[in-house]
Order: C-alpha cells, then sequence, then structure tokens
C-alpha cells in the first residue's frame, strides 16, 4: 500500500515512520509512505500556501490551487481508494476504519493547518474527512501519524505471530486483557495463578473474563452493540 501525505510542515512526519513497525512494514515492501510538502507544488511566489480567509476573521486557509496541482499529478500517477482529509470536524477514527483502509488501497492523506483548507477542496477531492478525537491540534500532521501507524500495522504480513493485531484492544469490542511477565512474584504481587498453570483453556477464558470486565467498566459503550 502506498500513503500519500501532504503537508505544510512536512518536518513533523520524519519520524514517526522511520522505527519499529512501520519501520519493518517498509522495509519489507508492505507500505510505501511519502511525504510531499506543498510548498513545492505551489503557482504562488515564495512558497505562499495560505492566505486570508473570504468574509474576515482569524486565521489563514490554504489555498486551492497547491493542493489541487498536486493531488491531480497523484491521481495520474496511480489510484487511490480514499483522499483523506485530517479534521477535528472530520468522522471519529476508530479500530474498524483502520481496518477497512488498512484492505482497502492507496491513500492520499491531507493534513490541515490554519484555520483549513479552502471548502471546494473539501468538496472537489476529499472522500472521507477524519478527526483523531475532540480536541484540536496545531495541524493534521500528528492525526495523520496515528492514523497511518494503526493503518500501517494491519496490512496483512506486517505484524507476526507474536503481534498478531487480532488480539488487540477493539478488534472484537472488547479491551485487552492484563498482561504479565517475569518476575513471577513483584514486591509480594504474583502474577494470577490461571496464567502460570499451563491450562490453555483455563488461560483462554481467563482472558475472555478479564476483557469483559474490563470493558464493562471502562467503556460499557462498546458493549451496547
Ligand atoms: N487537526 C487538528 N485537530 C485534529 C484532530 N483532532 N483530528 C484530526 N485532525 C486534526
Amino acid at each position: 500500500m502506498r500513503i500519500d501525505i501532504i503537508s505544510v510542515v512536512p518536518g513533523l512526519l520524519e519520524s514517526p515512520f522511520a522505527h519499529s513497525i512501520m519501520k519493518r512494514a517498509q522495509d519489507k515492501g508492505l507500505l510505501e509512505v511519502e511525504v510531499h510538502n506543498l510548498r513545492t507544488y505551489t503557482p504562488y511566489k515564495q512558497g505562499q500556501v495560505d492566505d486570508y480567509q473570504f468574509g474576515g476573521g482569524a486565521g489563514m486557509v490554504i489555498m486551492p490551487e497547491p493542493l489541487a496541482i498536486l493531488i491531480d499529478k497523484l491521481k495520474e500517477e496511480r489510484e487511490y481508494a480514499e483522499i483523506i482529509f485530517m479534521t477535528p470536524d472530520g468522522i471519529t477514527f476508530n479500530q474498524p476504519i483502520a481496518n477497512r483502509l488498512s484492505l482497502g488501497g492507496n491513500l492520499i492523506i491531507i493534513c490541515g493547518h490554519y484555520k483549513g483548507i479552502d471548502q471546494r477542496i473539501r468538496d472537489m477531492y476529499i472522500t472521507m474527512e477524519l478527526s483523531i478525537g475532540d480536541y484540536v491540534l496545531s495541524g493534521g500532521e500528528l492525526a495523520a501519524a496515528v492514523v497511518v501507524d494503526a493503518i500501517g500495522r494491519l496490512i496483512p504480513g506486517v505484524l507476526n505471530d507474536e503481534t498478531s493485531a487480532l488480539t488487540d484492544s477493539f478488534q472484537d469490542n472488547l479491551l485487552a486483557p492484563p498482561v504479565y511477565t517475569r518476575p513471577a512474584e513483584f514486591r509480594g504481587v504474583k502474577v494470577p495463578a490461571e496464567l502460570m498453570s499451563g491450562n490453555h483453556k483455563l488461560i483462554e477464558e481467563w482472558r475472555y473474563q478479564q476483557a469483559l470486565e474490563r470493558t464493562k467498566e471502562r467503556r460499557p459503550d462498546l458493549l451496547e452493540d
């Protein structure tokens, strides 16, 4: 899968994909992440990409031309499943959306800044608007990094058995159960006996019950449907 991210502050995205599982996904050839500096594509002088909003009001708006030029160029090069705009007024990103996008093909992700992007780009090009939560970030870059990370690890072949996404929180509408490692006793507190029993059926049942309890306590909304 190829993901093209469009940003006016590409430096913010230099490191999130250069380590750990995102790096492995790219090394394996399963994921290609390309970050584009929007200023490179502007027809205006001195790399200008934003301007005052018509009608007045504080905050600059990213102009439509540079975005249209870059998106058109990318679309000529390959097909995209979605053109996503990161914005706090989008639909809230979650695991089912991550699952679907991980299987759906190439993506363009546009990071907003200042007051956002010209509405005409949203109307003409954007197929999906995503928020990562009800708070406002200073730009869409960190939100895009969250989305790419969540999608990238789900691409078939990226995770091995040990890190399998099947046991993640939310995959079955349940939060993940507690986990323990060595030592078996830490400051007087022992690892639950079920996990030490060697009985796989008992361990699975214990994990399921713990996941259910944790979900009831912390996220009862997940059990509603
Ligand atoms: N840009 C600014 N805040 C955001 C948010 N919460 N989600 C996605 N993009 C954003």
